[in-house]
């Protein structure tokens, strides 16, 4: 089946998350939309983000989009449930699969959490892995700074970016845990540094590899999958100012035929 899968996000983090779906689903084509205007969503009230998220996938799904992956773990741990009963296209979102990737990894069943307040708080990775395994002990952490250091296109400063780390990140040097995951699709570009943070002795999971492994799942399920490559380009909307997601999106994933659409939706 021809039309595209739709993936969103506040901004450019779901970007992580739709390079790993090109790599493996190298036919499929990507309808990607970055609510930049409003990003970020990960400090709004849940309701806000809830609506904002609708808007959002209401507009892929007026497209044409085949499938939907809400590639931002706050719209996921906001809507997702909402979603799933709206639409009649399968709708997936970036937790269970980052979850299932953490028990994977972990030997030692003790997993940090880092993501956003809403997501945090919706204890939602807590809910997905305990579900499959009980055993599991979660502990998580709100790191505030992250997004807008990779919004605002600082995350190539090392200087900044490592006493951000560290600032948000000290307390949990000395962890047992041994598996973290990067529960915001924006962390995936400070991963390197978040790995050296700890000098490499934890599993660093980015739910991206997961949630591509789904998207093939249902496709091939559903008999979906794109019919072969036919030299589409994938195409980039972003709600408000497509300067800086450009930027960013050249500087990560150079190898892309991509359009753009600039829009403007929501107050
Ligand atoms: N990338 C999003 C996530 O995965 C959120 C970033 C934000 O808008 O706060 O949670």
């Amino acid at each position: 089946m021809d039309s595209p899968i739709g993936v969103m996000d506040s901004g450019v983090g779901g970007l992580t998350v739709a390079k790993e779906i090109m790599r493996q689903l190298p036919d499929e084509e990507i309808l990607y939309f970055g609510d930049l205007k409003r990003c970020p969503y990960g400090d709004r009230p849940m309701e806000e983000v809830k609506q904002y998220t609708v808007e959002v996938t209401d507009y892929l799904v007026k497209c044409g989009v085949k499938m939907i992956v809400i590639a931002c773990n706050t719209a996921t741990a906001s809507a997702l449930h909402l979603l799933e009963q709206r639409y009649d296209i399968p709708v997936i979102g970036v937790i269970n699969p980052g979850a299932r990737s953490a028990i994977q990894n972990s030997i030692n069943h003790n997993v940090i959490v880092l993501a956003t307040k809403v997501t945090v708080d919706s204890e939602a990775y807590k809910a997905a892995i305990q579900d499959i395994n009980s055993d599991f002990k979660i502990y998580s952490l709100a790191c505030p700074k992250f997004v807008p250091l990779v919004e605002e296109m600082r995350y190539k400063d090392k200087v900044i970016v490592r006493i951000a780390l560290h600032q948000t990140l000290k307390h949990l040097v000395g962890s047992k845990a041994d598996t973290i995951i990067l529960g915001c699709t924006h962390y995936p570009l400070l991963a390197d540094e978040i790995r050296d943070y700890f000098n490499g002795r934890k599993n660093v999971i980015d739910s991206g590899y997961e949630t591509a492994r789904e998207v093939s799942s249902i496709l091939t399920f559903r008999k979906a999958h794109a019919s072969g490559r036919t030299g589409k380009t994938h195409t980039m909307i972003v709600n408000g100012d497509s300067g800086r997601f450009e930027y960013i999106l050249n500087d990560w994933m150079p190898f892309i035929e991509y359009t753009m659409e600039e829009i403007d939706i929501g107050g």
